[in-house]
């Protein structure tokens, strides 16, 4: 990415950002250099960063895919964003349903005007890019942005994708997932990606490690407590299991991805 463009939509493209960390980590533009130098600090320390994030893509677009194809969902709240670049909810969403309505939220407000910038440049319809905390999940479901855009009487598919490791326990992590549960209409579904606290100690302290760069703390969890976030949903097959392993596309070898960092899974309001 430009400096030039960069500064025209206003990100400050000396300072490393999670989000466009993450587009690099994906094979995105949408960085700069001072992201790729934090991202390959990263990969020093934890080589499978990359691996990682593509498996967690991948994952997104499977969960999105079958969401869109196979309930029928139209609504989708993706919260904790990032970029919408690389495969992103709107793009796979509204391949299967061009209709489809997407609400792309992020507390970095970096990352919202550069998503903003994005879905501007590329004429993307139904789809709005707001700053929201997940913490105070009640703010984003109340948010007039919401209110004029989904319909949450109608199901709509909420995404937490490797997000809610950023939410500590004190801050309640269970705590947000059920409230947001409960504001949502049978049928809705929740799709939650997590880091699973299993690795080796030299690997968990690597991937804690990575984060540091921009100044976010992880909370890995045990895989008990990731099933937990999704008591009260209806859990769909295959459970909670390595991102790779959630229905994967028999047409694609993901084999290569992962590494039993990440682990996710889909639940549906009963
Ligand atoms: C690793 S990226 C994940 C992006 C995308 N969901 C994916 O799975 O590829 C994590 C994103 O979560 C955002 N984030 C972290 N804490 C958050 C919070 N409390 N509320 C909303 N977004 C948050 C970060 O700003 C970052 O863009």
């Amino acid at each position: 990415m430009r400096e030039k463009r960069a500064a025209s939509i206003g990100i400050d493209s000396w300072t490393p950002n999670g989000a466009r960390i993450c587009d690099y980590l994906l094979g995105g533009r949408e960085n700069c250099p001072t992201d790729r130098a934090a991202a390959n600090r990263r990969l020093q320390s934890n080589p499978a960063a990359r691996k990682t994030a593509q498996a967690n893509r991948a994952f997104l677009g499977r969960v999105v895919s079958h969401l869109a194809s196979e309930v029928g969902i139209g609504q989708f709240l993706d919260i904790g964003s990032g970029l919408p670049t690389r495969r992103s909810v709107h793009e796979v969403a509204q391949e299967i349903n061009p209709d489809a309505r997407i609400a792309y939220v992020d507390q970095d407000a970096a990352a919202i005007r550069h998503s903003q910038a994005i879905l501007a440049r590329d004429g993307v319809r139904n789809v709005i890019a707001f700053q929201g905390d997940l913490r105070k999940p009640g703010r984003i479901l109340d948010s007039p942005r919401i209110a004029g855009f989904l319909d949450l009487r109608q199901p709509v598919a909420v995404l937490m994708l490797a997000v809610l490791h950023f939410i500590s326990d004190e801050e309640d992590a269970h705590g947000v997932v059920h409230h947001l549960g409960g504001g949502l209409a049978p049928g809705s579904h929740i799709a939650i990606s997590h880091t699973v606290d299993e690795s080796p100690p030299e690997v968990g302290a690597a991937v804690r490690h990575g984060f540091q760069f921009v100044g976010a703390a992880l909370t890995p969890r045990p895989r008990a407590e990731i099933d937990r976030f999704f008591e009260g949903f209806e859990l769909l097959e295959p459970g909670v299991v390595d991102v790779c392993d959630w229905r994967p596309d028999p047409l694609i070898d993901d084999s290569t991805l992962g590494g039993r960092i990440i682990v996710g899974g889909v639940g549906a309001c009963p």
